[in-house]
């Protein structure tokens, strides 16, 4: 499967912002040079450029591009064009203000910065038609061009009158009247009950706060809104050419949107990945890593592409570090591991002026190519030709499953109990992620929609599962039914769609699936010590979130240490159907979760990219077939290779007792 059929290759490249070169043409011309020995193959152009393409409204200039791609294109460099959306005109925004954001203090912006434009304006909706449609005429058949990259990082909402008018039209599309409107969001409670649909407003802090089921709907609603403008803008290019496709670059940890929803309307997904390496743990960021690759892969059930990542270092986080030797190909290949069909970065040429100017590119102020990070990019566009043959090999189908899903994480987040804002969904999906990911097992990510098909799994994992929505507990018990295997942990079937409560017990619909309910929840402080303590006698420490259950017929396969639960069950097995259900009801630490899924792996069976016993931070993720060895420990690594492989990076023949250097990586294919 190739999304840039003009070209399918790994594509390696990045960013390039040729008009804020114009005036050096000594530069542009050089720059094609530096990337064919760079190995470069491919370029995004054009994301900030609509105040160059045009210049006054309505009046377009394209020549500085023509000239640009065509360079490009005598250099042998594809590209990657994108929509100019993610950034206006200055004339734009000081003749029609209404195509600038009201923020949630409803506040009018004023020009400047990026990514806050109105998603509703129809002004601006009209002005990126127009020149999405003048870029698609004039560029779409270019054979350089090879995808559309559609805006930049879609990102936030606005709160102006025409945003909160079209936020009263989708609840009046959702809900049909005001009184179902009331009940699903609980309105009774502080008086807050409308009587008039004019009454609401979108969710403020200098308004309404306070009505949780009205904020995770605003999310969604904010999700709805930029898909409708992101498809209108696929649509105005896909018009003139409907062969080449769209991708926008999604983020980490990304929350104003469900990517699983707004990937519907892309054909591709593609990201932008920054890990702050050699913070503290590399091990723990390249699990982090691992999951952001494997949610891209999972949004849409295919490859993706890593739009964006750095070649050194960023200038945003609160402490910018450079990549050590080896992590640049260790984690530029981490990603295509996971199915990335590129790795491009931000950025080509380091800008001379601008909030940017410091960030890692690929060439710096000096403008050399003997640098240590342009042989860094160099080595990756070499290994990414080598690594060709598995270009088109996807990741095989993932035996294990974890349900991640955004309507669940907004509504934890919004939920005010245990230790707000400390609930930490995403951290704590991640955490159950790591430990099959460090033994080499896949895994997939299925959100809560309709289409989300568990058949076929052997381990559904179901962490801090609080909200069920569209049924999704039928879903689960007919999968455990079925000879399925689910760990599902506490806090999990508490609120149904509308984030109600559900009455009657949790974790609704599946006490009697689970063999326990949840009785009690409480959150604990950091000094309070407590352990979930094994029926083998293993020990392990949990914190923050702990539930007291009522066994309801499950097997104990450990309790509570202590405290006045001391005794009672903390993980349980019970027998359902074909299938069994685990229930964890507290939160271990790292150590006690790899535990509790190396029994899991081991009575499963679940298959491993390499049946030998690596050391702590060496692993191994399967692709196509190949094996990627990638060390994130730190140090030098030995271990002993039951198999005998090449490695497709050097095409030397690797078995036996074998070493690593630190931050390296190696492709063993048979
Ligand atoms: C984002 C943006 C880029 C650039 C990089 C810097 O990913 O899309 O335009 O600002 O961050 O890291
Ligand atoms: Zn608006």
């Amino acid at each position: 499967m190739s999304f840039t059929p003009r070209f399918p290759m790994f594509l390696h490249g990045g960013d390039y912002n040729p008009d804020q070169w114009l005036d050096r043409p000594d530069i542009l011309e050089r720059d094609v040079e530096m990337m064919q020995k760079a190995h470069v193959n491919c370029v995004s152009v054009g994301i900030f450029s609509w105040a160059l393409l045009e210049p006054e409204e309505g009046v377009y200039n394209f020549e500085w591009l023509d000239e640009v791609i065509d360079r490009l294109w005598k250099g042998g460099i594809h590209v990657i064009l994108a929509t100019p959306s993610g950034a206006r005109p200055a004339w734009m925004a000081q003749k029609y203000p209404e195509v600038l954001r009201v923020d949630e203090h409803l506040q009018r912006h004023h020009f400047g910065e990026r990514h806050n434009h109105c998603l509703t304006s129809p002004v601006y909706r009209q002005k990126v038609h127009d020149i999405d449609t003048a870029l698609a005429r004039r560029y779409a058949h270019h054979p350089a061009v090879i995808l559309w990259h559609l805006s930049n990082e879609y990102s936030g909402d606005c709160r102006c009158p025409l945003c909160q008018e079209k936020w009263r039209q989708w609840l009046k599309d959702k809900y049909g009247s005001l009184d179902e409107l009331n009940r699903c969001w609980w309105t009774s409670f502080w008086s807050h009950r409308y009587t008039d649909w004019s009454q609401v407003e979108a969710p403020s802090p200098m308004g309404e706060g306070s009505i949780t089921s009205m904020w995770v709907d605003w999310r969604r609603f904010s999700t709805w809104q930029c898909k409708t403008f992101m498809m209108a803008e696929k649509a105005a290019v896909q018009a003139v050419d409907p062969s080449l496709k769209c991708t926008a670059n999604l983020m980490e940890r990304f929350w104003d949107y469900d990517y699983f929803d707004l990937a519907e309307g892309m054909d591709v997904v593609s990201w932008d990945s920054y890990p702050a390496w050699h913070s503290g743990d590399d091990v723990a960021k390249a699990a982090e890593f691992a999951m952001n690759h494997d949610l891209m892969r999972s949004y849409k059930d295919q490859p993706f592409l890593l739009m964006e990542s750095t070649p050194s270092l960023v200038n945003w986080k609160p402490i910018n570090k450079l990549k050590r030797p080896g992590m640049h190909l260790l984690s530029s290949l981490q990603a295509v591991a996971h199915g990335s069909q590129s790795v491009m970065y931000f950025q080509w040429r380091k800008g001379r002026g601008g909030a940017e100017m410091f960030h890692g590119a690929v060439v710096d102020h000096d403008g050399r190519d003997d640098t240590r990070v342009f042989r860094d990019v160099t080595a990756v566009g070499q290994a990414l030709e080598r690594l060709q043959p598995l270009y088109d090999a996807p990741n095989a189908r993932a035996k294990v499953c974890i349900i991640y899903d955004m309507n669940n994480r907004w509504a934890i987040d919004y939920a005010q109990t245990g230790m707000p804002k400390n609930m930490r969904y995403f951290d704590t999906v991640c955490m159950h992620y790591r430990s099959l990911w460090k033994l080499g097992v896949s895994i997939d990510f299925r959100d809560m929609r309709d289409c989300t098909d568990l058949s076929g799994y052997q381990l559904v994992i179901a962490p801090m599962l609080f909200m069920f929505r569209g049924g999704f507990e039928e879903k689960l018990r007919s999968y455990v039914q079925a000879g399925g295997t689910l760990l599902m942990t506490y806090f999990s079937g508490v609120v149904d769609e509308h984030d109600l409560a559900f009455l009657g017990g949790a974790p609704h619909g599946m006490t009697d699936v689970l063999g326990v309910r949840s009785a009690e929840f409480e959150a604990l402080y950091p000094q309070d010590q407590n352990a979930l303590v094994m029926k083998d006698g293993r020990r392990f420490p949990i914190h923050e979130l702990a539930e007291i259950p009522e066994p309801l017929g499950a097997e104990p396969l450990g309790v509570y240490e202590s405290d006045f639960y001391a005794g009672l069950p903390c993980l349980t097995r019970h027998a359902f159907g074909q299938g069994q259900a685990y229930y964890l009801a507290a939160k271990p630490e790292q150590e006690g979760l790899d535990a509790i899924y190396a029994d899991l792996a081991s009575q499963l069976a679940l298959p491993r990219a390499l049946p030998d016993a690596l050391p702590e931070g060496v692993v191994a993720t399967e692709r196509g077939g190949a094996v990627f060895l990638q060390n994130y420990s730190g140090k030098e690594q030995r271990f002993t290779l039951s198999g005998a492989y090449t490695d497709l990076l050097t095409g030397q023949a690797v078995s036996g007792d074998t070493a690593m250097p630190e931050n390296g990586v190696m492709v063993l294919t048979k």
